[in-house]
């Protein structure tokens, strides 16, 4: 298999004459896992997914209605709900966001053609029917078989409300909160709301508090928003710092360390210089690939960063850092609504799944959730939706492919080796991570990070390995409406040479393999 996935690849080079002139040897590198060395299990929270209240995330993405021409399941989309399943989602995060901030959640209960219709002044202000409330995510959540992460609004809501809210999701018993649950259809209180944050962004849409602010109030609304009894404990989620404020995280550690379950921290990954000029997400330089790429590798340092400090006043590391919001942000397409952060999806953002899950695999005593942005139709989404019509994207693939680390042990993988530098950027060329599933195999995931150069990975492990590679003919190799499955995973193996596994890695490609060890 792995003889003819390179006959393609190269065939594919060497179709394009200047390309193959171009097109230099494979570059030896070493790959070393410690299997003597396990470290905390990686939680499948880790592979979790962001939908907020924005744009088609949620309206067309995943919810269409019952009486909608697209096929559905009670108003979901059947072909999203499929394609969300093949992913063991572990953990939702909704509806916020900024959008969060400014919810009522009594504005999304009851019969919906009583729901008062709103505006979402975060994203496009356009009208929203409120239609998809907190039954229909709670369910879809249920179906799904993933935890439900809800976000409070601490910005512009009293904590009596959020402490309503949670009653009506969490409460047996005949209360009146219980009982009007049972009125709209649901008899049994969910027992998936696993996490609660409180709040997001504070720093900014949420209210642009300073972080003593957020930590006082962080601790009065967890005073009083809180399972209800007999009800499953939920992880208290505060608002946490955004990128490099380590500041922010000092403070909140500082003075709520005793009543945090987690914090959160968002990283967008932007290729371009500033909020301005994102970059495009298709026909990109490979100048903004490498950027990509390497601020896509930041992460780790900031999670490095934030634990120390997290250390400095839990060094039993009983809080958790939770990456909530992570992922690609490019301009809108062209012609798509700017408030809707529609953008199109390629193998440089498959790169970017693969090395920031990697990231939190190496960080699995503090890193025990991340929600990319977001799951459906919005930044670096999963799948995209168009009428009646969804497409995979090389960020989905990825998802796929690393599903057996989810409550895996990983080992620490080391690779040594040449780097792929561009311009100002000087990166690893290959990045790895190696881990024992809960099935007892050894899984590797290898990313090629260089655009150009083949890599031929040497291992001193033994045995046979097989899985699924990802790669494509260009730096933006993607799917389309007409086209959606240009890119997809296709069968990979290793081979033994004098008794050692070793890979040919493509350029630009990620691959996870199950290794049979002997
Ligand atoms: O994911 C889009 C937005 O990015 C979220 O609403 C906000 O929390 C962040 O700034």
């Amino acid at each position: 298999m792995k003889r003819t996935l390179v006959a393609a690849v190269a065939a594919m080079v060497l179709s394009t004459p200047a390309i193959a002139q171009i097109t230099p040897a494979p570059t030896h590198v070493r790959l070393t896992v410690d299997l003597a060395h396990p470290g905390p299990v990686i939680e499948p929270a880790v592979e979790g997914q962001f939908a907020e209240n924005l744009g088609r995330g949620i309206y067309d993405g995943i919810w269409v209605g019952p009486h909608s021409s697209v096929p559905n399941r009670n108003g979901y989309r059947t072909d999203v709900m499929d394609a969300l399943k093949a992913l063991h989602v572990p953990v939702i995060r909704w509806l916020g966001g900024c959008f969060a901030d400014t919810y009522d959640w009594r504005d999304g209960i009851g019969p919906a053609a009583k729901r008062p219709k709103g505006i979402n002044t975060n994203w496009g202000g356009v009208t929203d029917d409120n239609s998809f409330g907190t039954n229909e995510f709670m369910d879809y959540t249920e179906a799904l078989g993933a935890a439900a992460y809800v976000s409070i609004n601490l910005g512009s809501l009293p904590a009596y409300d959020a402490r309503q809210w949670v009653q009506y999701m969490t409460a047996g018993g005949d209360s009146a909160l219980a009982q009007e649950r049972r009125a709209n259809g649901r008899d049994k209180p969910w027992t998936n709301l696993k996490y609660v944050g409180y709040g997001n962004e504070l720093w900014g849409c949420g209210g642009n508090m300073t972080a003593g602010y957020a930590a006082d109030l962080f601790k009065r609304y967890a005073t009083f928003v809180n399972p209800a009894p007999g009800a499953p404990d939920f992880v208290k989620v505060a608002s946490g710092p955004s990128d490099a404020d380590y500041a922010w995280t000092d403070t909140l550690m500082r003075d709520a360390a005793k009543q945090l379950g987690a914090i959160s921290l968002h990283y967008y990954t932007l290729p371009g210089s500033s909020w301005e000029h994102k970059g495009s997400a298709t026909g990109f330089s490979k100048d903004e690939w490498a950027a990509t790429l390497s601020k896509a590798r930041y992460m780790n340092t900031l999670i490095a960063r934030h634990s120390a400090i997290m250390d400095k006043y839990d060094p039993d590391k009983k809080v958790a850092l939770y990456v909530d919001e992570w992922g690609t942000w490019y301009d809108p397409q062209p012609g798509s609504h700017p408030g809707f952060l529609y953008q199109q999806n390629t193998l440089r953002d498959a790169e970017v799944a693969a090395l920031t899950l990697d990231i939190f695999f190496r960080h699995t005593d503090r890193v025990k959730l991340a929600a990319i942005a977001q799951m459906v139709n919005v930044l670096q989404a999963m799948v995209l939706t168009e009428g009646d019509k969804m497409l995979l994207t090389p960020t989905y693939h990825v998802f796929h492919m690393y599903v057996p680390f989810q409550g895996a042990t990983p080992y620490p993988a080391t690779v040594s080796g040449p780097h792929y530098v561009e311009g100002k950027y000087d990166l690893p060329m290959v990045d790895a991570s190696a881990a024992r599933g809960t099935d007892g195999k050894l899984y590797l995931a290898l990313v090629n990070l260089d655009p150009d150069r083949a890599a031929h990975v040497e291992t001193g492990l033994s045995g046979t390995a097989s899985g699924r590679i990802l790669t494509g003919p260009k730096m933006d190799s993607h799917n389309t409406f007409a086209a959606p499955n240009t890119i997809h995973p296709v069968a990979y193996s290793g081979r033994s040479e004098r008794g050692r596994l070793t890979f040919d890695l493509p350029a630009r490609s990620v691959a996870v393999v199950a290794v049979d060890q002997k």
